[in-house]
C-alpha cells in the first residue's frame, strides 16, 4: 500500500485553466474585489464558495479554527452566525478579534482577513435565526453546540422538545444565536499560478478608514 507521504506528494495543486489577476488594476476597496472574486468562484462552480475558516483564540492565546458559512459582507464587515455560548462564541467574547480565510481551489485563489469582531445586534441576529430552516432552528434553540453528547436518544429527545417549542411559538428566537461581523483591518488576495508566480495583494485599513494597498512576496 502506498504511504500517506507518497499519496500527498502525488496530489496535484494549481491545476486546470487558472484566471489571471492584474493587481495594478484592482479596485480601491477590498469589499469590491472580494465581491468580484466570490462571483467568479460561483460562476466557476467552486463547491460551497461561501464556506470559510474562522480562527479565534482563547484567553491563553491558543488558537482554534473551524468552517462557517459567510452570511453577508458589507461596510460593517464579513458576517457569520453562531451560538454565543459555543466555544468560538466564548472565545470571541474574551478576545473579540479573529481571522477568516476562503479557499477557492478551482481558481487557485485564497482570501485572508483579520480584524475585530462584534455582534451585529439583537435584531439582525434574530432575523438570521428566523431565516434558518426548521431543523436548523431547532438545533440552534438547544444552545448546546460543542457540548458533550451522551447519547443519540438524548439528542432526539432534546430536538423533539425544541421542535414542539418552535411549533407552539413560531417567532421564538434562540437568545444566544448571534450574527457577528468581522471588520477587517487587513485583507489579502492571493492568486496562485502554475509556475509559482503567485500574486499577493494586501489591503490595509488606514485610521481614517481608507485603504492602502501593496504587493507581497510569495
Ligand atoms: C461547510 C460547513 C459550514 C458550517 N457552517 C456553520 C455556521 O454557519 N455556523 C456554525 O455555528 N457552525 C457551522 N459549521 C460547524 C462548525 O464548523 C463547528 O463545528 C461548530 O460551529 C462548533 O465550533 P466551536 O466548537 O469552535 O464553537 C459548519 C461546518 C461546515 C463543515
Amino acid at each position: 500500500m502506498t504511504g500517506l507521504r507518497d499519496v500527498l506528494r502525488a496530489l496535484p495543486v494549481f491545476e486546470g485553466e487558472l484566471p489571471s489577476f492584474d493587481a495594478s488594476s484592482a479596485p480601491a476597496s477590498p469589499l469590491e474585489l472580494f465581491t468580484e472574486w466570490l462571483h467568479a468562484a460561483v460562476d466557476a462552480g467552486v463547491p460551497e464558495p461561501h464556506a470559510m475558516t474562522l480562527a479565534t483564540a482563547d484567553a491563553e492565546g491558543r488558537p482554534s479554527s473551524r468552517v462557517l458559512i459567510l452570511k453577508d459582507a458589507d461596510e460593517e464587515g464579513w458576517q457569520f452566525a453562531t451560538s454565543a455560548r459555543s466555544p468560538k462564541g466564548r472565545e470571541l467574547d474574551g478576545r473579540p478579534f479573529a481571522a477568516l480565510s476562503f479557499h477557492w481551489p478551482r481558481l487557485a485563489r485564497q482570501v485572508r482577513l483579520r480584524g475585530p469582531v462584534a455582534s451585529a445586534g439583537a435584531e439582525r441576529s434574530a432575523a438570521d435565526f428566523r431565516a434558518r430552516g426548521a431543523d436548523a432552528r431547532a438545533e440552534a434553540l438547544l444552545g448546546r453546540q460543542s457540548h458533550a453528547l451522551i447519547s443519540e436518544a438524548e439528542r432526539r429527545a432534546a430536538l423533539a422538545e425544541a421542535r414542539s417549542r418552535l411549533a407552539a411559538g413560531p417567532d421564538l428566537v434562540a437568545p444566544d444565536w448571534t450574527l457577528y461581523a468581522l471588520r477587517p483591518e487587513t485583507v489579502e488576495f492571493w492568486q496562485g499560478d502554475r509556475e509559482r508566480h503567485h500574486t499577493r495583494l494586501l489591503y490595509r485599513r488606514n485610521t481614517g478608514g481608507s485603504w492602502e494597498r501593496g504587493l507581497l512576496w510569495a
